[in-house]
Order: C-alpha cells, then structure tokens, then sequence
C-alpha cells in the first residue's frame, strides 16, 4: 500500500515535469563564448597528470605537453596515439565524447559522436523475413556512422589547443610509421574478430599481417593510417573530409555495399553543449548531454542519493541504496534520450531534485524494488568496448575523454587506401523497434535513425570538483560506464585518490535484467547477505571496465593519475 502510493507521488512529479518542462538542449556549433568565472580555481598545479588506456597514448600526451602544449593538445596527441595503438576500442574512424574545463572557468561538452548518413534505410537492418539482420548493423559499411573524431581532434586543436595540428598529431604519425608492438589485448581483439576481417581485403591487409593475427611483440606499422593522420595535420578536418581520403572512403564504403556520400563527409559537424551539472553534497559534477544518456542517469542517481547521508549507513545499506537508485535512473534511461538536435527530451524533468524526491519516495530502506513493479521501460546489457582518457595540465585545464568504435574492432571494415577502420555505431541507433542490439538495448522512437541523426550513446566523461579536490573521471564499458562513472564519483568524494578509484570492485543494476552484477571481492560475504535479505540477486561477473583517472588535491597541490588495474597496458603518469 505504502509502495503503491509512493510511487503514485513520484508519477505525479513526472506528469508534472513532463507538462510543464520538456525541454530539448539544441545548442549551437560554435565556441562557448561567456566566461564563467564562477568556475574558475584559483590555484594552478604546476604539473600535469594524464592516465590513459594505452602507455604509448600516456607518453605522447606527455611529450606534447613537454613541447608547450595544453591539456587539450595533449588530448589530441593522446586520442590519436589510441587511433593507432588500441584500434579495437576507439580510433579516426569513430567519434568521442569530451567534457573540458578551462583553467578560466570555462566548460564546455564537445560532442564528435558519428551521425547517420543521409542515405540511412532502416530496412537495411531487416532480413527479408522483417527479423533484424544483426550482420549489416555490426560488419562492414552499412554499420557505420559518418565518423566525428577527426572533425573533433581539429576542433579541439583550433578552438581550445595552443599547438598546430602537426605538433600534437606528430607522435601518432611516428607511432603509425615506425611501427609498435601490439599488446595482448589488441591482438585478442583481432583474434576474436578474425572471421569478419577476413571480408574485406584491405582489414585483412592491416589486420592479419603475414594472413594470420600479429603475435604480442611483433612490430607493427601502419603506413596508411601514418598518411591519412598526416593528411589531417596538414589540412586540418578538410584533410579527412574532402578531397583524397574522403574520396577513397565513399569510394571503399560504396563499394562493398554502403551507401555514404561526399556530402555526408563534408556536412560532417562537431556540436558544442552546455554540459550537466549537478550538485551533491558539496560537489560539482560535470558530466555528458544528450546525445549520450550516461550524465543523465548518473544526474538522476545523485539526486536521488542526496537525499540520504550514505556516510551514516552500514555497507549493506548504502549499497542497497545505491542499487535502488540505478535501478530507477536506467529505468529511464533510453526511454526519452536521442539527438538533441532531432527530439525533445523531458531533461528538466529527468534532472529536477524534485523529480527525484518522488523516486526517493518509492525506495524502501532495506527491501528491494523488484523491477517488474516499476512502469515498463527497456532493458539495456553491459557492453565492453570503448575508451577514455583523463588530462589536467599544469595551468589547470582539465579533458575527460571517451572514444569507441563501438563493438570490438568496430564494423572489422577498413577502407582502402585510409588506413581507417570504420565504426559500427549504426547499432547504436533502435534499428529495429523493440529489437536489441549487441548491448541488448532495446531503443524508443526518440532513439530511431535519420539523415545526419547521432546515436544515443552511454559514454559519460566527467570531472567532479570538490571544496578543494579534483577527479577527472571516466571508463569504457557500454551501460556499465554510468555506474562505474557513479560508483567512481562516489569513491572521489569518499576520499580516495586516483589509484584507489580505478581499483574499487564494482556493481551495476540497469532495471532489467533485474540483478545486481558483483565484482570477484566487491561485497563482503556480510554484506552480500545482507544484500540476498532485502530481495536483491547478485551475480558474481569476470571484472569490467577500463577507467583512467587524474586527481587533483588543491591544498597539498598533488595530482595523481591512475589507470585501471583490470588491464595491463595502461598507463596514469604525472610529469
Ligand atoms: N558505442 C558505445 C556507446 O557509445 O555507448
């Protein structure tokens, strides 16, 4: 009865936000230009810290901070070192998501997701039987969006950057000629996407040297991808989009069934938004727009959590908490979001500390909401690709940076000629309604394709401020990014460095399917019990997430940088 009548008030709240708030966020493309000084700290590192998911991609944001770079130069070297060292997980064929922070205050979301291409025909993703054809929305051209990244490495350079292109490109171009050692992950990957690489004679080309996967330690070259970077750094985005790269791209994709254009390339555009933020107890967060659904649901958890003293509750508790309110953000999670450029979202409504309240109002202290009772929404499932970055620079200036291809490898599609291996973030568009995708994501109308349209994405970077501690924040991960993000939000605020962020053991509730994923060590066995009591079933799971943090302590001035144990390659180093 109780239950019931709760929920009836947080409806209440949603009927009333809905009416009187739908609001869409349709910024335009151009360079936040108001300072807000508010946002200003007043002191300055003196050093920098950057932890990434690959050491080379760490060494070259480094060196070109060394060469008088900002974080954001060192963002560009970072994001393109990846594009030729982890191209499993992100890379100039795909797109990122950025939340910036200026040393004057300034903030600013760059959003270089893929779009749509003009062409773009649902049926295309159907078999002829009207059942999803899961090939066209995961291998090859049709499964790929109009790539952002390289539009948003010139954006980053010409708006926010101190460096030309030339300088911060200069230590991926080296990398892609001279040639590295692949780790084990990206020689797993390949291994694991052997069978779609072997369609396309040009993947197989830089793919299976010698006609099988490199072997960990072989030195690797990438002359194509070394040409195009170089291309890019010469012309800035007109060397990718127009002209010999953008050529040989239509001319690859068309001919192995695609269905992109010159002018879907050319149109090609980098939006800037005003990013979320939220307080909560004390705490700034700064966190991802639409078109990713990540800093909405994690805006939505911390309101419904602010209203708790979590520091007052036994584990068990706490995390019951938590769980709760996971459950009820992802609840909404794709119902609403797409392209703020194409659909009006309740945001006001899905941000409102009042909205929350009614949510609050439904969780029981120690009983777990069994999902089912909550409105029908659509269930979403972890993903594991993807990746990020974190950068704060010796003045102050702050990128946290997350990039994919989508799934492992992405399409497996790499145009001749480019040495760009294409995306396949078409999946993740709601192709076919009421379908899921690899992630088990099941979209609404709000998420559906058209022309020039951004897929909803989870990707979710962050930076947290605190009354003196900073935490650039980030993991790749599919629908567990929002919870690592959260769960790493909450250790910041808790007190841990950057070390001991990374190394927290995780748990993720996504609604549906209605579960608590559990880390090898994440609950102890009192608390695990205490959790099976109030109704919740746990799954333990293999370890996930790749998550590179920098913090910052302003009063005794020390940064850390800290990448995620979980995986061998990474590297956080301060310099
Ligand atoms: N492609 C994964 C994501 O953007 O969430």
């Amino acid at each position: 009865m109780t239950f019931s009548l709760n929920w009836r008030v947080a409806l209440l709240g949603f009927v009333f936000f809905t009416s009187v708030a739908f609001a869409a966020d349709t910024r335009p493309s151009a360079p936040v230009s108001s300072p807000s000084a508010a946002h200003a700290l007043a002191q300055r590192p003196g050093h920098a810290g950057i932890a990434s998911a690959n050491f080379h991609a760490t060494e070259a944001g480094l060196e070109v901070l060394a060469k008088g770079g900002n974080a954001f130069d060192a963002a560009i070297a970072v994001a393109s070192t990846l594009s030729v060292v982890e191209p499993e997980s992100s890379g100039i064929g795909g797109g990122f998501m950025a939340v910036l922070h200026r040393a004057d205050g300034r903030e600013v979301f760059i959003d270089a997701r893929e779009t749509a291409p003009a062409a773009v025909n649902p049926k295309d993703y159907l078999d002829k039987d009207g059942e999803p054809n899961r090939d066209n929305a995961l291998n090859g051209p049709l499964s790929a969006g109009i790539p952002g990244e390289p539009a948003g490495i010139a954006w980053l350079a010409e708006h926010y950057g101190k460096l030309p292109l030339k300088d911060s490109l200069a230590p991926a171009i080296r990398i892609a000629r001279d040639g590295f050692e692949p780790d084990g992950r990206l020689v797993n990957a390949i291994a694991e996407r052997e069978k779609d690489i072997r369609r396309w004679p040009a993947s197989v080309a830089k793919y299976l040297p010698d006609d099988k996967p490199p072997v960990q330690g072989q030195l690797w070259r990438d002359p194509d991808q070394a040409r195009t970077l170089e291309l890019l750094a010469e012309r800035g985005r007109d060397g990718f989009y127009k002209g010999e790269v953008a050529g040989k791209l239509v001319n690859a994709v068309r001919a192995a069934g695609g269905n992109w254009t010159a002018k879907d390339l050319e149109s090609y555009q980098v939006k800037e938004r005003t990013p979320i933020v939220v307080d909560y107890r004390g705490y700034r967060v700064v966190t991802a727009p639409p078109a990713s659904s990540g800093g909405v649901a994690v805006a939505e958890i911390l309101n419904i959590l602010s209203g708790y003293d979590l520091t007052k509750l036994d584990e068990a508790h706490r995390t019951h908490l938590v769980i709760e309110a996971m459950r009820r953000a992802f609840r909404d999670h794709n119902d609403y979001l797409g392209d703020p450029d194409f659909v009006k979202m309740p945001l006001d409504m899905l941000l409102s500390p009042y909205y929350a309240a009614g949510l609050r109002m439904t969780i029981l202290p120690d009983k777990a909401t069994p999902s089912s009772m909550l409105p029908a929404s659509i269930g979403v499932d972890p993903g594991m690709h993807t990746t990020h970055f974190s950068v704060i620079d010796k003045d102050g200036n702050m990128a946290s940076i997350t990039l994919t291809v989508n799934y492992t490898m992405g399409s497996t599609f790499v145009a001749a000629g480019t040495g760009v291996l294409l995306n396949d973030e078409m999946d993740d568009f709601a192709l076919v309604p009421n379908k899921p995708n690899v992630y088990g994501l099941l979209g609404s109308a709000a998420n559906a394709p058209a022309p020039g349209k951004r897929m909803l994405s989870s990707m979710t970077p962050s930076i947290v401020f605190g009354p003196d501690r900073v935490g650039v924040i980030g993991s790749p991960g599919g629908s567990t990014i929002i919870t690592q993000v959260l769960e790493g939000i909450l250790a910041f605020i808790d007190g841990k460095d950057a070390q001991g962020i990374v190394a927290q053991k995780r748990f993720h509730h996504q609604y549906m399917p209605d579960r608590v994923d559990v880390e090898p060590g994440a609950f102890d066995p009192a608390t695990a019990d205490a959790l099976t009591r109030m109704g919740h079933t746990l799954k333990d799971r293999s370890p996930w997430g790749f998550m590179n943090v920098v913090t910052w302590d302003i009063r005794s001035n020390k940064l850390d940088a800290a990448s995620d144990p979980r995986r061998e390659s990474g590297l956080g180093k301060v310099q």
